[in-house]
């Protein structure tokens, strides 16, 4: 079957970028890793996507005088380039409603904590603060809500007395990484159902 045309989008170290471009090593996964975009020319990931001989692009937001304009060029290469399906992973900029209908239905985030529960930053502190007792991460579909989109997959993760931001963080992390393969997969599935647009 043909494999989907992979896009990631990361604004630092990639750690999550790195499980899902090991997950594309295997020929018999879903997606091949075709462009990474960060949206920092520092950060780390760009090389680690190198290192997986995987084009990897920077386009600084800093550089255009408006969203729009940035979003445009991204916009540019992944057509350009083909892109089925775009993975953000660790983005941290928040996407505007036009760029969001344009890759609706083929584009997922991870977020670190159970949603609905903690859209946004922080997510750790807040489930520490609240007394949570269980913490964790979800994949999503992005839509125009930040982290509103309907959940694809979760991982659970016990909040552990004496749990600062850092350890459940830490815990948290292990998680993402065996989860947005699996549910990166599943999307593909899900995208490769329906109907061409
Ligand atoms: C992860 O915790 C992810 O859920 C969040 O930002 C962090 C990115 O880490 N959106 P990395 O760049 O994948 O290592």
């Amino acid at each position: 079957m043909k494999r989907l045309r992979l896009a990631i989008l990361i604004s630092g170290r990639g750690s999550n970028m790195e499980q899902l471009l090991k997950a594309c090593q295997d020929d018999a996964y879903p997606a091949q890793p075709v462009v990474v975009i960060s949206n920092r020319a520092d950060a780390s990931g760009l090389s680690t996507a190198r290192g997986f001989n995987v084009r990897a692009v920077a386009i600084p937001h800093k550089n255009y005088e408006s969203r729009e304009s940035f979003e445009n060029e991204i916009d540019r290469v992944l057509c350009q380039t083909g892109v089925d399906i775009i993975a953000l992973a660790g983005f941290m900029r928040v996407l505007t409603p036009g760029f969001v209908s344009r890759w609706a239905g083929r584009m997922i985030n991870i977020h670190p904590s159970l949603l609905p529960k903690y859209p946004g930053l922080d997510t750790h502190r807040r489930a520490i603060e609240a007394g949570d007792k269980e913490a964790g991460c979800s994949v999503h579909w992005v839509t125009e809500g930040v982290d509103e989109g309907d959940v694809i997959a979760q991982s659970r993760v016990p909040v552990k007395a004496g749990d600062t931001a850092g350890s459940l963080s830490e815990r948290v992390l292990l998680e993402e990484h065996a989860l947005y393969p699996k549910a990166l997969a599943k999307a593909c599935e899900l995208v490769r159902k329906k109907p061409s647009s």
